[in-house]
């Protein structure tokens, strides 16, 4: 038997952010996978993995807040890591986009959630923004942590350096955009297996939606999209992506 099972791997479901984000989630015809960024919205993804059987959640501390961030913030993280359904530490990573004045502190950050990742074998969820090869010296230095590279923006020879580790690539709005000659090559060129599908919601809505709030529905138009570029069925990115996601993340559902 085959699961057709569309997975969001990378959404944020905050209740601040939506109309109503029940009927948001209530839409999606499949599971979804929420990321915490900061103290407060880790403990929404705890509420939120609770409240909906098709919802799971990952926590962490984003670069962003790598200067308000406190001490008792990693060791909350820690201690939910075990919790039902949360299946990974994210997103986490570097971004020297807005302040680079920050590295050092945003690598410290970043490395010791790895190691926590490491520790209790879960799965981490990277951001990378104009940081792409100081995240690949990092990630280098463990071989053994299953890595998904949220929201992929480099090339396609920076991602196969990264085929080395254990690492897979998410794909979102970002590949409807005209402007996305880059990304479109990377997912001719990536073998699907590497493949995650994701929306980012509410942010970085696809085409013909661009600039409106995204939702965890629109992936479907993501896997139509990587379906033309790669002239296979919408059917099988779902597919395929899917047990992706499910192996990437150990979700507990039959393969
Ligand atoms: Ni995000």
């Amino acid at each position: 038997m085959v699961i057709i099972m569309l997975i969001d791997t990378h959404c944020h479901l905050e209740e601040a952010l939506y109309e109503d984000i029940h009927e948001v989630i209530n839409r999606m015809p499949g599971l979804m996978i929420t990321a915490g960024t900061n103290r407060e919205t880790n403990q929404e993804v705890l509420v939120r993995v609770k409240e909906n059987d098709n919802v799971y959640g990952v926590i962490g501390i984003h670069p962003e807040f790598v200067d308000s961030y406190q001490e008792e913030d990693l060791k909350w993280i820690e201690e939910h890591l075990q919790d039902e359904k949360i299946v990974g530490i994210g997103e986490i990573g570097l971004d020297y986009h807005y302040d680079d004045t920050k590295k050092e502190e945003q690598k410290r950050l970043f490395e010791r959630q790895i190691v926590l990742a490491q520790e209790y074998h879960k799965t981490v969820v990277v951001h990378s923004r104009d940081a792409i090869l100081d995240t690949y010296e990092i990630m280098k230095k463990y071989p053994n942590v299953k890595f998904i590279l949220h929201c992929y923006s480099s090339t396609i020879e920076m991602a196969e350096r990264f085929l080395e580790l254990n690492v897979l690539f998410g794909v979102g709005g970002v590949i409807t955009f005209k402007n996305s000659a880059k990304l479109k090559e990377v997912v001719e060129k990536l073998d699907l297996e590497y493949i995650l599908l994701e929306t980012d919601s509410p942010y970085l809505s696809p085409e013909p939606y661009r600039g409106k709030v995204n939702e965890p529905a629109n992936t479907a138009i993501i896997a139509s999209k990587i379906a033309e570029i790669k002239g296979i069925t919408k059917e099988e990115v779902i597919v395929k992506t899917g047990e992706n996601a499910i192996r990437q993340f150990d979700l507990n559902i039959a393969l």
